[in-house]
């Protein structure tokens, strides 16, 4: 046995010198190696882009791994970006180990000089010499020029600019943000010639991208194409034989870019800045985190907040499998026996979904009836109870689970999930239950807001100079940009309707301060004030009219206020204005919404004519916007300040929401202040909440939503107050609620004393029964308590079925 390791240690010895023979910069030819001890030992890029060597990953353990060389770092201070390595899951030893070029032609990575623990198993029986290139190829070559082996082809979590990617590549995520073995998460192109993203866990797996519930075509992909190529090309855009594309926000040349597998489960594209000192996010799949599957283990739920982050948590009843892992989920507390049907209950998560594993799915069942489903069922761990009136008209789908994975909070509006545990804990768990805190803002900020239509107001000629002088400088720059994004922009316009989702999500555009100068005359057309800045009239260089909103005082780094702009711009829904881009230059952060012909509610509601039917539809319209940025998005796009000034209206007399995501857009990031000062909104239309303390939900735009209701129908402002002239002070002044719930006591008064409240400029035409649903939904929503106001996917109900809102606000 001895003398058969001696043999061997002789022979690779042989093979493979003990000391790198010669400099090892510029390339290592055969029977020379590389060592793990001296720090010299690297290979690096003819322009010193890129570098190979021993990297730590931790305590004495290293890979051989590819390097950037900017931002400047050092493997010793284990701060590189690395973009490629070997043996990511199998350090090495940090003596002795050696990355030997053997003269056979095969290149072999050693640990602590004994065993293989990776090779390239190549063969060339002429010379070959192992060389990086300046994108970042580590390859092998034999004399006569060919490539024997190239990193390129076996990529680890990173593509790199004109890095093709195959069929037969594959990025897999890292463990964790310090871990660089390999995650979960892998993106590959699936045999029906897809670029999918997977979740591969030790126990299951599932593809969570394209969107599972979407056919290839509708989430804009093509399976016709089987040469499976994607490539990220030099100037940042992304295209893939599958029809999938995206340009990088910063598309253009000569800037450092990689395309990573995140190890959360998102694919981002990271470019380096100017200063070349810190990557940015340039783009990414997915705004939400909780999107990726099995981010959070089983019987757990994802829920994201910007400034916490994502963040895993246990349904009620159950513990953590173990405390250092959250891949393991989560464990029930509670034994289920399975012969007791009737010792069963189902406890509410509202808003909860799970993602796969139904034993079944049932449609046009009662609640009552799919729980008896469920607890009949002895695998049944609860069911996902969906209402949708897109499938049919009844719309009810109960889906019952084996398995409760991919759990997630915020998904699809009208779906929650019931689950299954002993009736003895029932009420327990239910008063453990609670919303997730959310926060609007950090900030006092309380504003009183007109929307003025005063024109031709100046702006401080000295200073506009010097930013016009600051900003000409990237302006000229960025005008190049600008025509290829026009030029991309036209293209993609006449490209197919399927692709105009994806238009949605690229097409949003980076502006320059000089364009937007130019496009609104110098900002010389004030049309009004908001939260955060002023709003100017523009006409942008293809002729479509805008309106610019220029933020002042940002109190945000450039980086974080592209990932929130970015995520506001995908938001997209009929009822909320679209945003068309935005700009970032210095100091100067503006947001380019489209311009809304009508103005206003504000402005509708006090010197115009609105008619009943008008008014109705601006309450559903806005209702459904504010659904779909609480429900269908995320929880944490709360608009925090819905007032009619905020809601506008388009040509037709639809309302636009507006303004929404900029709660979090002023004020992200000021944490100092955050429990004392965190109030904002506009007087009259704030919840309780607010002045309070209690935790900020969706429910305060619930609040102001009512408000905005009552306002509709009577015609007039919270914020003015109205006085109150039969008290000892002729001067005091009540809410608008307490002057609506003054005069409409109870439901039978407000069948006879509706006309004291309603608005007289409607001169008494109006559906009747659409007024008393109104005025009774506003009510609801105006509560007191938090939990007693419906969300807004319940309004939506209330408002066009009013037969059916009467038992769909009891069953809350
Ligand atoms: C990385 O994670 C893997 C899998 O959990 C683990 O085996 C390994 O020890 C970790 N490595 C380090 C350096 O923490
Ligand atoms: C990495 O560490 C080295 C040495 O401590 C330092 O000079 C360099 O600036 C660091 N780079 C980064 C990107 O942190
Ligand atoms: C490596 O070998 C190839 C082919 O023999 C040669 O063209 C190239 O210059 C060599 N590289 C270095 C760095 O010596
Ligand atoms: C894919 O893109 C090509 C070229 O842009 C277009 O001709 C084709 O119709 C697209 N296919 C689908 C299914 O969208
Ligand atoms: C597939 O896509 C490539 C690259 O876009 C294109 O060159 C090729 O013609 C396409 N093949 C088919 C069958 O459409
Ligand atoms: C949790 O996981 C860690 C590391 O994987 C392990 O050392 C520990 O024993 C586990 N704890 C329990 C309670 O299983
Ligand atoms: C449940 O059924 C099993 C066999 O079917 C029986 O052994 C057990 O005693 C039953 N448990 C209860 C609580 O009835
Ligand atoms: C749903 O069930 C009810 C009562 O069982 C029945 O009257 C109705 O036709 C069903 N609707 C659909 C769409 O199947
Ligand atoms: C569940 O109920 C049973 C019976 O009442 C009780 O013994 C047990 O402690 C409860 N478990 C929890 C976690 O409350
Ligand atoms: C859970 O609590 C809510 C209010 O907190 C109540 O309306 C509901 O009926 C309770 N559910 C059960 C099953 O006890």
């Amino acid at each position: 046995m001895a003398t058969t390791l001696m043999l061997l240690a002789s022979l690779l010895a042989f093979f493979c010198p003990p000391s790198s023979s010669s400099s090892s910069s510029d390339g290592l030819w055969a029977g020379s190696s590389l060592s793990v001890e001296k720090t010299g030992d690297v290979l690096t890029s003819p322009g010193a882009i890129f570098s190979a060597g021993f990297h730590p990953v931790g305590d004495n353990a290293y890979s051989f791994a590819i390097w950037f060389n900017t931002p400047s770092c050092s493997p010793i201070a284990k701060n590189c970006t690395i973009v490629w390595m070997a043996n990511r899951d199998q350090p090495v030893n940090g003596r002795r180990s050696k990355l030997c070029l053997l003269k056979s032609g095969n290149l072999v990575l050693k640990d602590a000089g004994q065993i293989n623990v990776w090779e390239t198993r190549t063969f060339s029986k002429s010379p070959t010499n192992l060389t990086i290139e300046d994108g970042g190829n580590l390859i092998l070559r034999n004399l006569e020029g060919h490539v024997l082996w190239q990193s390129y082809d076996s990529p680890t979590d990173t593509l790199l600019p004109l890095q093709p990617f195959n069929e037969n590549s594959k990025l897999v995520s890292s463990r964790s943000q310090g871990n660089y073995s390999s995650g979960f998460f892998h993106l590959y192109f699936a045999p029906d010639n897809v670029l999918c993203l997977l979740y591969k866990g030790t126990e299951y797996s599932s593809v969570y991208w394209p969107s599972p519930t979407l056919l290839r075509w509708e989430a804009g992909r093509t399976t016709d194409n089987n040469s499976k190529i994607a490539v990220l090309d030099s100037l940042g855009k992304f295209s893939s034989t599958d029809n999938f594309t995206f340009l990088s926000a910063d598309y253009g040349s000569k800037i450092s870019r990689m395309l990573k597998m995140d190890f959360d489960g998102n694919i981002r594209l990271y470019s380096l800045k100017k200063d070349g000192e810190t990557w940015v996010i340039s783009w990414q799949i997915f705004r939400l985190p909780c999107r990726a599957h099995g981010s959070c283990g089983p019987n757990s739920i994802c829920v994201y907040t910007p400034n916490l982050g994502r963040k895993c948590s246990c349904i009620p009843g159950y513990k953590m499998s173990n405390q250092s892992d959250w891949s393991l989920g989560c464990e029930p507390e509670f034994h289920l026996s399975c012969n007791q049907t009737e010792q069963v209950g189902f406890l509410k998560l509202r808003n909860v979904e799970f993602y796969g594993y139904d034993l079944n799915m049932y449609s046009n069942v009662t609640l009552k009836g799919c729980e008896k489903i469920c607890s009949q069922m002895c695998g049944c761990k609860g069911f996902q109870f969906r209402f949708s009136k897109a499938h049919q008209p009844g719309g009810i789908y109960c889906y019952t689970k084996t398995q409760l994975l991919n759990g997630n909070r915020g998904g699809n509006g009208h779906c929650d999930f019931y689950l299954k545990v002993p009736k003895a804990n029932l009420s327990f768990y239910n008063s453990t239950t609670v919303d997730s805190e959310l926060q609007c803002s950090n900030k006092v900020q309380i504003l009183e807001l007109t929307y003025s239509r005063s024109s031709g107001r100046h702006e401080n000629e000295p200073l506009e100079f010097v930013m016009w002088a600051v900003c000409a400088v990237g302006g000229i720059e960025f005008l190049a940009i600008f025509f290829v994004w026009c030029f991309l922009i036209r293209t993609r316009r006449n490209s197919s309707p399927k692709a105009s989702n994806l238009l949605a999500a690229t097409g949003f555009r980076n502006f320059t301060y000089a364009e937007l100068k130019k496009a609104t005359n110098s900002f010389c057309e004030e049309i009004g004030r908001g939260a955060g800045g002023m709003v100017f009239k523009a006409t942008l260089s293809d002729g479509r009219v805008a309106a610019i909103k220029r933020l002042v005082d940002p109190n945000q780094g450039e980086a974080e206020f592209l990932a929130e702009v970015n995520t506001i711009g995908k938001l997209n829904h009929m009822n909320l204005i679209t945003m068309w881009g935005y700009c970032a230059e210095g100091k100067h952060r503006l947001l380019v919404y489209e311009y809304m012909e009508h103005g206003s509610l504000a402005e509708n509601l006090s010197f115009k004519a609105l008619d009943w039917k008008k008014r109705f539809d601006i309450a559903v319209g806005t209702a459904r916007g504010l659904a779909y940025l609480h429900e269908e998005c995320l929880e944490w796009v709360l608009h925090c300040d819905i007032k009619p000034h905020n809601i506008l209206i388009d040509s037709k007399f639809q309302p636009k929401v507006s303004d929404f995501g900029l709660s979090w857009l002023l004020n992200r990031g000021d944490v100092k202040n955050s429990i004392v000062s965190r109030i904002r909104g506009t007087r009259g239309y704030m919840a309780p909440e607010w002045v309070s303390n209690l935790p900020i939900t969706s429910k305060v735009d619930v609040y102001s939503y009512g408000i905005v209701l009552l306002e509709l129908v009577t015609g007039r402002s919270p914020a003015m107050g109205i006085s109150v002239t039969d008290n000892d002070s002729p001067k005091e002044q009540t809410t608008l609620v307490a002057w609506v719930r003054e005069h409409l006591g109870s439901a039978q008064e407000m069948e006879t004393r509706k006309h004291e409240i309603i608005d007289p400029k409607l001169e008494g035409i109006y559906d009747e029964a659409q007024l008393l649903n109104l005025v009774a939904v506003a009510l609801k929503c105006v509560q007191e308590s938090k939990d007693a106001r419906p969300t807004m996917g319940e309004v939506i109900e209330m408002l066009l079925h009013k037969e059916e809102s009467q038992s769909i606000s009891t069953g809350y």
